[in-house]
Formats: structure tokens, C-alpha cells, sequence
């Protein structure tokens, strides 16, 4: 595959792990229980918002590098590497230590996005995939900070 295409599959990849993802902090937002609700219930919300722009963010940037994003969400099921989960109740401790891992795996899968933009020397993509990651990397300190006991 030429490899302007693979940038365009991975990063409509990452779209995939994105709608999977989201629907798993919805999940947990819902399902959310425990003495942490109020803390974490709203938290959640900002989290969403941050997956929405990210989403946009990236289908953009597919279509401006003349891809087509994924709009499909059986194909976003089949491309994502993230599982969804059960509807049931949750704690908000382990909501954050699930959480945590998924941005550090979220984080792992947008790293080899950046390397396939920096090797095209695709540097609009390469900021705007900087830009997410610092995010993440935000989210990991600050859950691993909560975690402490
Ligand atoms: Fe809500």
C-alpha cells in the first residue's frame, strides 16, 4: 500500500477506536457508581466533548489529505481495537484505572499515526496528532495522580 494510504487507514483506525471509545465513556458516565459520582459523572462529560473534537479533528484531516473517513459504525466496530463493555454498575475507582489504560493504549495507537505523518513530512498532521497525545499524556498524569493512596 502506497503510504499515504496507510496514514489514511490508520488514522481512520484511530476514528474507529474513537466512536468505540466514546461509547465506552458513556457507558461509564451512565453506569457510574459510588462515593466518587459527583467527581467523576461530570468529569466524564468533558472527556466526551474532548472525543468529539478529536473525532471531527481527525475525519477532517482524512478528507484534506484525500482520504474518506469511515462513517460506519460496523466498520468502526470491525477497525477498532478497543472492546466495548457491559452495561452493568461501575465504581468510579476502577472507572479511572480502566480509563488510564486506555489512553496509554489510545496514546500507543496515535504515536504510529504521527510516525507514518512524519515520515510524508505531513506536518499539519503531525500537529494536530501532537496536539491530542499532549492531551492524553495531561489525562494520564492526572488519573495516575488520583490514583495514589
Ligand atoms: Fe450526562
Amino acid at each position: 500500500m502506497e503510504k499515504k494510504q496507510e496514514l489514511i487507514h490508520q488514522m481512520n483506525k484511530y476514528v474507529s477506536n474513537l466512536h468505540v471509545f466514546k461509547t465506552i465513556v458513556h457507558n461509564y458516565h451512565w453506569n457510574l457508581v459510588g462515593e466518587h459520582f459527583f467527581v467523576i459523572h461530570p468529569m466524564l462529560d468533558g472527556i466526551m466533548s474532548e472525543i468529539d473534537a478529536s473525532i471531527d479533528t481527525v475525519a477532517e484531516r482524512v478528507l484534506m489529505i484525500g482520504g474518506r473517513p469511515f462513517g460506519s459504525l460496523k466498520v468502526y466496530l470491525e477497525h477498532s481495537m478497543l472492546q466495548e463493555i457491559d452495561s452493568k454498575p461501575y465504581h468510579g475507582i476502577y472507572v479511572v484505572k480502566e480509563l488510564l489504560e486506555n489512553f496509554k493504549l489510545l496514546l500507543s495507537e496515535l504515536n504510529v499515526v504521527l510516525h507514518m505523518a512524519e515520515s510524508l513530512d505531513d506536518q499539519e498532521t503531525i500537529s494536530l496528532i501532537t496536539d491530542i497525545g499532549s492531551a492524553y499524556q495531561k489525562h494520564i498524569w492526572m488519573f495516575s495522580a488520583w490514583l495514589v493512596k
